[in-house]
C-alpha cells in the first residue's frame, strides 16, 4: 500500500478525493537547488550517480509537494548503454556520434542487459524507494522506440525529421529492425526499473507526434504494443499503470489508445474534453496545461488549472503539463500550478 496513493489510483480510473499532480521534467533548472549542484557537476555524471540522481528526484517533491516522483534519468541513457557515443551539450541538447543510416550500424547495435550497463539508474530506483518508504509512488521511465530513433537517425534534435523519414520511405525493412531491436532493449530496461521498484512507468514517443497518422500507425504504434505487451504488469496487469507520452497527439489520439497503456498523456493543443469523448473510456488522461502558460502569473495560472481540471472531472485525470517545464519558469509559479490542482477540484465540484 502507498500512503498518497492518487497518482495509482488515477491511472487505474479508480475514486480519489483530487486529481493527483505532478510536472514532466519536475527535476531541473528551473529550481535554483537542481542549477546549484549542476554548477558542481555535469549532467550525465549526474544520471550516473545515484546519490545525486537521488538528490535531484526528490527536489520537486521536497520543494512542490507533487503527488510522484521521477526518477532523474535521460531517455538516451539506454541508447548509449546500446553503443553508441552520447553528449548532452550544454544549452544545446543531445549529441550522438556516428548516426545511424545503415543496415550494418544497426545490426552491431547491442540489445544491453540493464542491470550490467544501467546499475546507476537501478541503484537510484532502490535509494529513492527506502526514502519513499510508500510515501507516494515512484515513476520510472524509458524513450519510445521512435523517438529514440528519431535521435540516433537524426544524431541529435531535429526540426523536419527529415534522415528518419528518408529511412522510413526508402529503407523500410532497417528502420522497422531499428524499432524492433530498441523495442527489446527497453522491454529489459523497463522491466529492471519495476525490478528495481519503479511503481509507475512513463513511455515517452514525445515525437512521434510529428508522423503522421498512416506512419504513426506503420513506425510507432507497433512498437508500443510490443513494449507495453511485455512490460511485467503483476497480477491480473494491474500492479504497474504504464502511461504514454506523445507530443503533439491530436490526429492519432484514437490509435494511442490502442496501444495498450492504460494513460495517455496529452499536449495542450488538444482540448481536454474533447479527448476525453475521443480515448474512450478504457484509458486515463495526463496533462495538459501549455508548460508556457506557467510564464504568467499565479492568477492566470491558477484560472487555467481551474479549467483543466472541470473537463477532467476528477475521475482518471492526472494533472500534468502537456509537456516537460521549462526552465526559465519563476519556481512561484510552478508552486502555484501545484497549489491550484492541490486546491482546484473542491471548488469546482
Ligand atoms: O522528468 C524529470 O524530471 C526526469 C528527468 C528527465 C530528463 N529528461 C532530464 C533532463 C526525463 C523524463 C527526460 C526525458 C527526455 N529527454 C525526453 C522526453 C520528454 C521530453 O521532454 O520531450 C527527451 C526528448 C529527452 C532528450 C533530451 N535530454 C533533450 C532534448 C535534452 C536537452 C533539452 C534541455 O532541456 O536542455 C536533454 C537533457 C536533459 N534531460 C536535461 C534534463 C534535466 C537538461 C540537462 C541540463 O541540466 O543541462
Amino acid at each position: 500500500m502507498i500512503n498518497n496513493d492518487r497518482l495509482i489510483r488515477a491511472c487505474r480510473r479508480q475514486e480519489v478525493d483530487r486529481a493527483p499532480v505532478w510536472m514532466m521534467r519536475q527535476a531541473g533548472r528551473y529550481l535554483p537547488e537542481y542549477r546549484a549542484l549542476r554548477a558542481k557537476y555535469d549532467f550525465m555524471t549526474m544520471c550516473k550517480t545515484p546519490e545525486l540522481a537521488y538528490e535531484v528526484s526528490m527536489q520537486p517533491y521536497e520543494i512542490l509537494g507533487v503527488d510522484g516522483v521521477i526518477l532523474f534519468s535521460d531517455i538516451l541513457v539506454v541508447v548509449e548503454a546500446m553503443g553508441m557515443k552520447l553528449d548532452i551539450i550544454e544549452s544545446k541538447g543531445p549529441a550522438l556520434d556516428d548516426p545511424i543510416r545503415a543496415d550494418a550500424q544497426v545490426e552491431k547495435l547491442i540489445i544491453p542487459d540493464p542491470v550490467e550497463t544501467m546499475p546507476f539508474v537501478m541503484e537510484t530506483i532502490r535509494l529513492l524507494r527506502k526514502r519513499l518508504n510508500h510515501e507516494a509512488p515512484l515513476i520510472g521511465f524509458a524513450g519510445a522506440p521512435f523517438t529514440l530513433a528519431s535521435y540516433m537517425v537524426e544524431g541529435g534534435g531535429t526540426r523536419n525529421y527529415a534522415e528518419i523519414k528518408r529511412m522510413m520511405y526508402r529503407e523500410p525493412k532497417t528502420i522497422h529492425k531499428l524499432l524492433d531491436k530498441l523495442a527489446d532493449a527497453i522491454i529489459l530496461y523497463i522491466n529492471a526499473q519495476i525490478e528495481a521498484g519503479a511503481q509507475v512507468v512513463q513511455l515517452f514517443d514525445t515525437w512521434a507526434g510529428e508522423l503522421s497518422a498512416a506512419d504513426y500507425e506503420e513506425f510507432a504504434l507497433p512498437y508500443e504494443q510490443k513494449v507495453f505487451e511485455h512490460i511485467h504488469r503483476g497480477p491480473g496487469g494491474l500492479t504497474i499503470p504504464a502511461i504514454l507520452y506523445v507530443n503533439g497527439c491530436s490526429h492519432i489520439l484514437e490509435k494511442m489508445a490502442k496501444s495498450g497503456a492504460n494513460v495517455l498523456s496529452i499536449d495542450w493543443r488538444i482540448d481536454l474534453a474533447e479527448a476525453r469523448r475521443r480515448a474512450g473510456d478504457k484509458v486515463a488522461l495526463q496533462g495538459n496545461l501549455d508548460p508556457c502558460e506557467l510564464l504568467g502569473t499565479p492568477e492566470t495560472i491558477t484560472e487555467s488549472v481551474k479549467e483543466i481540471l472541470k473537463k477532467g472531472g476528477g475521475l482518471g485525470h492526472i494533472m500534468n503539463l502537456g509537456h516537460g517545464i521549462l526552465p526559465m519558469v519563476p519556481v512561484e509559479n510552478a508552486r502555484a500550478f501545484i497549489e491550484a490542482a492541490k486546491a482546484g477540484i473542491k471548488e469546482v465540484a
